[in-house]
């Protein structure tokens, strides 16, 4: 039975309030660009007119050479990875990619790695000719099942976005019905998909390839919970929807309780769970459903309500920080809710938000078990709201934008409060269990052009043609389309549990 439904899941944050927190100054430019012009926004950003033709002819062909490229080295490496063994294979055609195929449906286990090597002892005993045909063969299937883990070391967060649409999406809108109508963009109406083709490339080393079978099997007899506001719960059903496709029907369920949504893969006895709480601590905005409250309070030293849910959970995943963003101040209750307090103090923004991570990080230090848990921090989740900061004086905020920010020499600024990123880098950082942080915010600045915009609802409502129209009033360049960005978030999540015990 699906029994899911969001109720409110307006925006956190009224537009008025936005444009006076991004305070940039204007930005120049020198040359209106065609919005549909791909390359052009990119490299064509600031030039000026005279040279915008040979711009836009050098663009294309980059951008052709670019994708050409892209694309080659995308197939490559689909069923294969990447060792000198495989390169040559490349030519290889049907029969390998079926090999490749029956692989991927095999259980993705130690125990087949190890069924493999034995394949390929008994192929040895074929002729010359067929004997190369099994070789390869066991190699490619060696390599379906194997997982290449990039080093501990490398800097995952630092790369850039590929186009890749033979890897990604990791799955399809329309194959996964757990996703709600918050996300589904491509059903709600928008016309282009690439924005769901984009893989994302670390600087020094490779994510490794996404299995769901090979998640679930980390995950037998375990509860992984994320704990967060919309934006991590965007992406839960991104996790929902990577490991539920290794899952048949009738063997999985998704039912809400209270703050809590739990999804249960019945033969692994798992569940991947979302907990409602925008702020960590206690708030006013607890309540699942009804909470577009305005006037938003927390008591910053209080989590233990919340937190007795944590306890036993084996991966959590937290993150806090849209609904810090629509005052400069934050309003901290004297004394407690439950008193029937109602006076409050305002404090600066970072200044609140330290104390709350403060709060969160001392109950981790005594409540959580390293040996059992293990602990994320999601950091902050960008917005798209002006469409100056990448150049763009004919966008309007997120809504139009297909391709994301190539550019990534610099970070873009898109009004993302740093202070709160260095307080949870730090405070994360200097903890007695070891918090793996995922820098998402960066790499997911780039991407302009994966919000749900004006596909999306709005009050538990999809948005009129009328309200579609208008996208100044009724983009919504918070949350993200799945499959999409938050995907990526998720192979960042998977990565480090494919990797431990
Ligand atoms: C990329 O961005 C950097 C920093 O914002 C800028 O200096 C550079 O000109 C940009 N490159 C291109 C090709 O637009
Ligand atoms: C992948 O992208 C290339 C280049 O845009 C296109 O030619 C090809 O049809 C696409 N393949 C799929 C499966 O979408
Ligand atoms: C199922 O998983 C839970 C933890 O989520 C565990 O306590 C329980 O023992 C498991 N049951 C079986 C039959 O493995
Ligand atoms: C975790 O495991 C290590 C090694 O097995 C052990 O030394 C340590 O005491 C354990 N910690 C806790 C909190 O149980
Ligand atoms: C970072 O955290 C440590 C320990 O929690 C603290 O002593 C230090 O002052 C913090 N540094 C900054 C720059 O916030």
């Amino acid at each position: 039975m699906f029994l899911y439904n969001f109720s409110s899941l307006s925006s956190p944050i009224p537009r008025s309030s936005f444009s006076s927190l991004l305070m940039q100054p204007p930005r120049r430019k020198s040359s209106l660009l065609s919005s549909d012009s791909v390359a052009m926004k990119q490299a064509g950003g600031r030039r000026n007119n005279n040279l915008s033709v040979f711009v836009v002819v050098f663009s294309i062909l980059l951008f052709a050479v670019f994708m050409y490229n892209e694309d080659v080295k995308s197939i490559a490496e689909f069923p294969f990875s990447r060792t000198k063994s495989q390169q040559i294979q490349e030519k290889g055609s049907n029969p390998v990619q079926e090999t490749t195929r029956n692989a991927d449906e095999s259980p993705v286990s130690i125990t087949v790695r190890t069924e493999l090597e034995i394949q390929e002892e008994e192929s040895q005993d074929g002729e010359t000719v067929k004997m190369i045909v099994a070789k390869e063969e066991k190699e490619d299937d060696g390599d379906g099942e194997e997982v290449e883990l990039p080093p501990e070391e490398c800097d995952l967060f630092t790369g850039e976005w590929v186009f890749d649409n033979s890897t990604h999406p990791l799955y399809r809108e329309e194959e996964c019905e757990f996703l709600t109508e918050q996300v589904t963009c491509l059903r709600n109406g928008r016309q282009d998909s690439l924005f769901q083709n984009w893989r994302w490339q670390p600087r020094d080393c490779s994510l490794p390839r996404f299995k769901a079978k090979l998640l679930l099997e980390k995950l037998r007899g375990k509860r992984l919970m994320f704990v967060g506001d919309s934006l991590n719960r965007n992406q839960w059903e991104s996790m929902v929807c990577l490991v539920q496709s290794a899952v048949p029907p009738g063997r999985k369920s998704l039912k809400k309780s209270g703050s809590r949504n739990i999804f249960r893969i019945e033969e692994y006895n798992a569940t991947v769970e979302f907990y409602w709480a925008p702020f960590l601590v206690e708030s006013n905005s607890d309540d699942p459903n009804m909470h577009s409250i305005l006037n938003r309070i927390i008591m910053p030293e209080s989590i233990k309500k919340h937190a007795v849910n944590w306890k036993t959970v084996d991966y959590l995943i937290f993150n806090t920080y849209i609904w810090w963003m629509n005052t400069f101040t934050m309003k901290v209750l004297r004394g407690s809710f439950d008193e029937g307090s109602t006076e409050y103090e305002e404090v600066e923004r970072p200044v609140a938000y330290e104390r709350v991570l403060r709060t969160w990080s001392q109950w981790v230090d005594q409540n959580i078990d390293p040996n059992r848990t293990t602990v994320f921090f999601v950091s902050m989740s960008p917005v798209h709201i002006k469409s100056l900061d990448w150049n763009n004086p004919n966008g309007i905020k997120c809504a139009k934008e297909t391709t994301p920010v190539l550019n990534v020499t610099a970070p873009l600024e898109v009004g993302t409060d740093r202070r709160l990123f260095n307080v949870a880098s730090n405070v994360t950082r200097f903890m007695k269990v070891p918090i793996y942080f995922i820098d998402i915010t960066a790499l997911s600045e780039y991407r302009k052009d994966a919000h749900t915009s004006v596909y999306t609802i709005r009050q538990g409502k999809l948005l009129t043609p009328e309200q579609k129209a208008d996208p100044v009033n009724y983009a919504d360049c918070i949350h993200w389309c799945l499959p999409g960005l938050p995907d990526t978030w998720n192979e960042f999540l998977y990565t480090r549990i494919i990797s431990h015990m």
